[in-house]
């Protein structure tokens, strides 16, 4: 591992929705895990991101933070060398979350891809809000707080990065002198996802109901495999298929090994195999990779007393960091808590 000197800062975050699918280990947490062995890296169960759609009912609230959480663990982030935290313990965000509000024009706001978009898909809420509308400025304080170098995130949420950096420049432009910005621009890195197809053959997501859960059981991941879609093109037994165009061939590139994906695809386009023990085996590589992850979270299942800890624990080495960028910001302001005598004041004196 580098020096902590030569470290890069990394903070990527989760909206808390509950239990972890498939598509978010591999368009996320896969990558983030990687991240900690030569990263110093900062992790955020977003509940407050969470309400900005869900608010009309926090029953849940809690509970899902601690799917995420328990999800993550089993994963594989480790609370020993990751900094993991509840973004609602850290309540500095929301001061900074304030004063980036003041700076922020609102054309930045409504310009931002995902305002729409969701705006129009997202039906039975009002999104009208005011918090929905600054779901990006509150996501820039969670990353600038910690002066984040690196923001690992999907294609989906590169606009907010961007925005991230506008606000950082603003913010420096306004408040510091040249050569002593308070915020580094942060860097987005994509996560390379490969195209990962739910049960139906549509992206796995959680809106489509055609996931596969991090903690479903082996007998689960066996029936959602069965009834998943194939190549439609091959309807009989005998006919030829073509696993490039089948979602079970997708999850075949994504998870088995060299030697499986060859047996696929010769046996696929010859119709030597069927379709039942093509699965079977796409199958076996999921229930290979999930086997561990179910192991690792069992400790905490048992005892989420323990994960709570963690949390807490972990929101408090954060609260630090984010105290200290927060002194830096009044100061930079003129707002420092520390009284000074106004100038006016020195001379009357
Ligand atoms: N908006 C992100 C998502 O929906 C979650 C998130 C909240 C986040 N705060 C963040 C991601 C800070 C990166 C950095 O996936
Ligand atoms: Fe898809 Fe496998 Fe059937 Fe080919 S054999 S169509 S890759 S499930």
């Amino acid at each position: 591992m580098p020096s902590s000197a030569q470290r890069k800062r990394v903070l990527s975050g989760m909206r808390s929705t509950g239990k972890l699918h498939l598509g978010n280990y591999v368009g996320a947490l896969d990558n983030w895990v990687h991240m900690q062995d030569e990263h110093e890296c900062y992790f955020c169960v977003a509940d407050w991101h969470a309400l900005t759609t869900d608010y009309a009912d926090t029953s849940r609230v809690k509970e899902n933070s601690l799917e995420v959480l328990l999800d993550w663990l089993a994963a594989g982030l480790d609370p020993e060398r990751s900094t993991l935290f509840i973004q609602s313990h850290v309540p500095e965000h929301a001061e900074l979350h304030l004063l980036f509000s003041m700076i922020t024009p609102l054309g930045w706001l409504e310009r931002v891809p995902t305002y729409k978009e969701q705006q129009e898909n997202i039906t039975g809420k009002d999104l009208s809000t005011y918090g929905f509308l600054g779901y990006p400025v509150l996501m820039s304080s969670d990353i600038l707080i910690y002066k984040a170098d690196f923001v690992p995130v999907g294609e989906d949420q590169s606009a907010h990065v961007e925005l991230t950096r506008e606000i950082a420049r603003r913010f420096n432009l306004f408040y510091c002198q040249r050569g002593r910005a308070v915020f580094p621009e942060p860097k987005t890195v994509l996560t390379p996802a490969p195209k990962l197809p739910g049960t139906d053959g549509r992206k796995m997501s959680k809106s489509y109901g055609n996931t596969i859960l991090l903690t479903d059981p082996e007998p689960v991941v066996r029936r959602k495999l069965k009834t998943m879609m194939t190549d439609p093109a091959r309807i009989r037994r005998s006919d030829p298929g073509n696993p490039d165009l089948c979602p079970v061939g997708d999850l075949h590139k994504i998870f088995s090994s060299p030697e499986t994906l060859a047996k696929v695809d010769a046996g696929c386009r010859s119709a030597g195999i069927g379709c039942i023990e093509c699965k079977g085996w796409a199958a076996d590589a999921l229930v290979s990779i999930l086997n561990p992850m179910q192991e690792r979270r069992k400790k905490y299942e048992e005892n989420p007393r323990l994960a709570w800890d963690i949390l807490e624990a972990g929101s408090a080495r954060a609260r630090k960091v984010a105290r200290a960028t927060m002194g830096e910001v009044r100061e930079a302001m003129g707002m420092s808590l520390d009284y000074e005598a106004p100038e006016s004041v020195q001379a009357a004196e």
